[in-house]
């Protein structure tokens, strides 16, 4: 008999009993995806270029009966993902929010860095999502991260847009040619207070909280969690596929200043 999980599009239990690879989960988002996914009951993999970072998460995580595991990988490595995807464990959720990003006026931003971020944010997802395809389960999904700035773009972004809306149009492609067997989805965050802004001065770092939570209809910027709440729910649904999922605060919504 069906659950009333299943009956509601979840796949099952939602996480519970599945293996899911948490890529950039030794930080932010990722984390946040990776310690709510094994407190679920899930089996997680964690995996970064950071080996302190991942165990900090896998630390937290201690009180959980299955242990979170560890994969030190850089996404921008061919070769090490090909060895990486003939290892893994067959898998039912990919999550991937390793990105890295540059910002700076256009008229000055130097093409090597900028195509830096695409080998990391587009390629990366790219090359890892593709090499896991063999180690997918029938009724899995992977889920990709942009950002609002795709399609509200920012001053000294225009690279850090682009590429997410490179995200964006790779995940639509995707989950045409990979369903039924696989759904693929985007999550597209508005702020979210996390390590991606350690390098900045503590206080350029909380006025620029501040200023950007109150333009925000919700007066706010995000938390991790509350990313990481919407990200499983999103993984787990049966019948949510080809999807940008914006979780902002309102950003896409508010009043822009007019020059
Ligand atoms: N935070 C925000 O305000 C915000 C807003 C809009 C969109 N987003 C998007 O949401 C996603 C998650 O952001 P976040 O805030 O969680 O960022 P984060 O805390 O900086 O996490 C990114 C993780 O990716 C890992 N990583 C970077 N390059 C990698 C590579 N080449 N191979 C493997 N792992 C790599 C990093 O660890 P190592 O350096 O140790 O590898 C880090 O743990 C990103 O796509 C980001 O662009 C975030």
């Amino acid at each position: 008999m069906m659950t009333v999980t299943e009956k509601a599009g979840l796949s099952g239990d939602g996480v519970r009993g599945k293996t899911l690879l948490a890529l950039g989960g030794g930080s932010g988002i990722g984390r946040a995806v990776a310690l709510q996914a094994a407190d679920a009951g899930a089996e997680v993999i964690v995996a970064g270029r950071t080996l302190e970072k991942l165990e900090e998460t896998a630390a937290r995580a201690e009180a959980v009966e299955a242990p979170i595991g560890t994969v030190v990988l850089d996404m921008t490595d061919a070769d090490a993902v090909a060895r990486f995807a003939e290892a893994a464990p067959a898998l039912d959720f990919l999550v991937v929010s390793a990105s890295s990003a540059v910002h700076g006026p256009f008229a000055e931003q130097d093409i090597d860095l900028a195509q830096g971020m695409f080998l990391s944010k587009f390629w990366g997802p790219f090359r890892v999502a593709q090499a896991l395809l063999p180690k997918l389960r029938a009724g899995g999904s992977i889920t990709l991260f942009s950002g609002v700035l795709s399609r509200r773009p920012g001053a000294n972004c225009s690279a850090l847009g682009a590429v997410n809306a490179a995200v964006e149009g790779l995940t639509h492609g995707m989950a045409l040619e990979l369903g039924p067997e696989l759904r693929v989805n985007c999550i597209s965050p508005g702020m979210v207070r996390s390590e991606a802004y350690d390098k900045m001065p503590e206080d350029k770092r909380a006025a620029m909280y501040q200023s950007t939570g109150e333009s925000l209809p919700l007066g706010r910027v995000g938390t991790v969690d509350e990313i990481a709440a919407l990200t499983l729910a999103v993984a787990c649904n049966g019948f949510m596929t080809g999807q940008v999922v914006d979780i902002d605060g309102g950003h896409m919504i508010r009043q822009y200043a007019t020059r």
